[in-house]
């Protein structure tokens, strides 16, 4: 069925009547002046839109012939030119839109416009929303830019369609049939973006593969670049830092190397002939094992600008990653990244974003900011986000990410006074960049449904979402969201959206409550593992980060322990340096706390760990609940997806909490307090 495929861009019949009477005054049609391949998909997808939602014919024409809607540019619309909109399309920048309704030739339209064709296809899909939703439309004014330039999916995908880290089936791209094949679904996934303002795919493995950099690949990719350039998504690759070595027979890779600059200029000129708007590269080096530029004594600068030199007069860009760590090195891996990379602001090129995971670790259920946010004034920082679920449960678990995005996003830095949030970091405005970006690890594969778990769509949503405004809620990004996807029924968007909002905090509960973090099984990331004792890893110190013994619990990363926290400014410091004062969503990340230490709860840390266990393994069942309303107002298929997913994340929650709980107990030597039920 298409149900799940169709992602968010489900033009259904809307039921309620008013709503539908008020969008009928303007389906006399779509005017759309002058054609380009842009503004076709604009009119093509507007016409399905309205055609579906109102289950009415709806024609075009490039001449206006009284009321209906307008759409195009300035420069390829007369009508619009003539509109006295230029001081609010002034403000909408290269990809940004005006939506207005007024009168043209005394007729009521409504006029969709932009300063580019790719900021009409994004008015068209914002508007669509609005009908999705059920929105008034009426005296409708909205002007919107996005405030993130570069808001970019990252696939990690390998050549032979295993995806990384991937829960949703295999790869899209379909390396073997392309560049002769183009398959559906690439169109389908760049309309996607587009609805949501993504403008940029990273096709490939930060775990990178040089041969993507050989002529055959590069052909492929420039036939998927071709198909996306319509939908205004450039697209990039990733760089394996010996390249040169690999596919360019040279003996060294060293980034001041003559040889290995002008291998590099060569390349990337060659790549620009296929692909002319080519977006640049994303490199993760010396980090797991990567190569880089220390392998000969050089700094990440040196690499990154190497590359972004040779991208420069392409306009393309470098992201260069600062996830590093050496799991050979005792140090605490919270503090690699900016031990490594604050000593670099100010020594990258202009073309070259510093791409920072959103916590010093990994992804996990919950982290405090990255402290490189706020540090590196003189270098332009773009978040990192992951969309696929590797430590929260894969595909299977429920878990709407937004509100972890933008726990991060809000969390403010301090760095030039309170304010100074994450979220103004990256989109410039802080230290007044103008090159930005906001990355999420894609959490797409070509399951039917895309993401394999049918809320995971949310996440994809929520990323691009944010992306363009970061100052959306949580709520607003999953309501629009629930009912593009699900259904406008009052009730059940209600319940959908309590769902959705509790499902992170709910997550965080049944595996790391309290600040714990990294106690996953080490090597698959899925299910419970904190028991690791044999420490496979110099960098996992001591038991685990858990660092659990007879006395207590915790990573102590303060002053007195790893010192991680004085990584971050005085203020920030502060709020969190002291057992008693520290937020206890953070307390085990930063304090080894004694079993018997008393909670706000008037319990014992060893009571309160196992109560937060045992309410999110119990929150899940109540997610179980809520879903079991939605029979009958969702489609069939879909109910019986979620409900089977939802039950396997109510047997894990409970895994979880008892091998957590358990495990714990041999530190503890407590019993499970009274009340709870003994794990089986
Ligand atoms: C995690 C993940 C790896 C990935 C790495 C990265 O460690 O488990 O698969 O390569 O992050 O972001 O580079």
């Amino acid at each position: 069925s298409e149900d799940g495929y169709q992602l968010w861009l489900r033009y259904n019949k809307l039921t309620d009547a008013a709503t539908i009477n008020q969008y009928k005054a303007y389906t006399q049609g779509i005017v759309l002046e002058k054609e380009s391949p842009t503004l076709l998909l604009a009119r093509q997808e507007l016409q399905l839109a309205l055609q579906g939602l109102l289950q009415t014919k709806v024609t075009f024409s490039n001449t206006f012939q009284g009321g209906g809607i307008i759409i195009g540019t300035p420069s390829s619309s007369g009508i619009i030119a003539s509109l006295a909109l230029s001081d609010k399309l002034k403000a909408t920048g290269d990809e940004g839109f005006v939506i207005v309704q007024t009168r043209v030739k005394n007729k009521p339209c409504i006029v969709i416009s932009a300063n580019k064709d790719i900021g009409v296809l994004y008015g068209t899909f914002h508007f669509i929303r609005l009908l999705q939703t059920q929105q008034r439309i009426e005296n409708i004014a909205i002007t919107s830019a996005p405030a993130i330039k570069h808001r970019i999916l990252n696939h990690w995908d390998n050549l032979d369609r295993t995806v990384e880290r991937g829960y949703a089936g295999f790869s899209l791209w379909d390396w073997h049939r392309l560049p002769g094949y183009i398959d559906q679904r690439y169109i389908d996934y760049a309309r996607a973006n587009a609805s949501i303002g993504i403008n940029g795919a990273v096709l490939t493995n930060v775990n990178a593969n040089a041969q993507i950099l050989t002529e055959p690949y590069l052909k492929k990719v420039a036939a998927l670049a071709n198909v996306f350039r319509p939908y205004g998504i450039k697209v990039y690759l990733t760089a394996r830092f010996s390249a040169p070595v690999e596919i360019g027979g040279l003996s060294t890779a060293d980034p001041l190397d003559a040889n290995v600059k002008a291998w590099w200029k060569k390349k990337i000129d060659e790549i620009y002939t296929y692909i002319p708007d080519f977006g640049g590269f994303t490199v993760k080096a010396n980090s797991e094992g990567q190569p880089g530029p220390q392998n000969y004594n050089r700094n990440h600068a040196d690499g990154a600008n190497m590359l972004a030199e040779a991208l420069a007069p392409h306009n393309g860009i470098v992201m260069w990653r600062a996830f590093v760590y050496s799991n050979e090195v005792p140090e605490d891996r919270a503090k690699q990244a900016y031990n490594e990379f604050k000593p670099l602001d100010g020594s990258f090129a202009k073309n070259v974003l510093v791409q920072v995971k959103n916590g010093p670790i990994d992804f996990q259920p919950r982290e405090p900011f990255h402290p490189l946010f706020g540090a590196m004034p003189k270098t332009p920082l773009m978040m990192e986000f992951q969309l696929t679920q590797e430590y929260l449960g894969f595909a299977t678990h429920l878990v709407y990410l937004a509100p972890l995005f933008k726990e991060c996003l809000d969390a403010d830095t301090y760095a030039k006074g309170k304010g100074s949030t994450v979220a103004h970091v990256v989109d410039g405005s802080l230290e007044n960049h103008s090159l930005t970006g906001i990355a999420g690890v894609a959490n797409i594969g070509n399951d039917r449904n895309w993401t394999g778990h049918p809320f995971a769509q949310a996440n994809w949503y929520a990323l691009g979402r944010l992306a363009w405004n970061p100052s959306l809620s949580s709520e607003t990004v999953a309501e629009e969201w629930i009912r593009a996807t699900f259904t406008n029924n009052e009730k059940s968007v209600h319940t959908l959206k309590d769902m959705m909002l509790a499902s992170r905090e709910v997550t965080v509960q049944y595996m790391t409550p309290l600040g714990l973090h990294h106690i996953m099984g080490w090597n698959h990331h899925y299910g419970p593992g904190p028991w690791i004792k044999d420490k496979p890893r110099a960098d996992w110190t001591s038991v685990y980060y858990h660092q659990a013994d007879e006395n207590g619990i915790g990573f102590n990363r303060t002053a007195t322990g790893s010192k991680a926290l004085l990584q971050y400014t005085p203020e920030v410091q502060k709020i969190y340096s002291s057992l008693e004062n520290c937020p206890e969503e953070y307390l085990l990340w930063y304090h080894h706390v004694p079993w018997n230490y008393k909670m706000k709860s008037g319990r014992t840390l060893w009571d309160e760990l196992c109560h937060r266990y045992y309410q999110g393994a119990d929150s899940v069942r109540r997610m179980q609940q809520q879903w079991s309303t939605l029979k009958g107002i969702v489609d069939e298929e879909r109910f019986q997806q979620v409900s089977s997913l939802i039950s396997i994340q109510h047997q894990e929650a409970i895994w979880w909490r008892n091998a957590c709980v358990l495990y714990f107990q041999t530190f503890s030597k407590k019993d499970i307090p009274s009340g709870l039920e003994k794990p089986d």
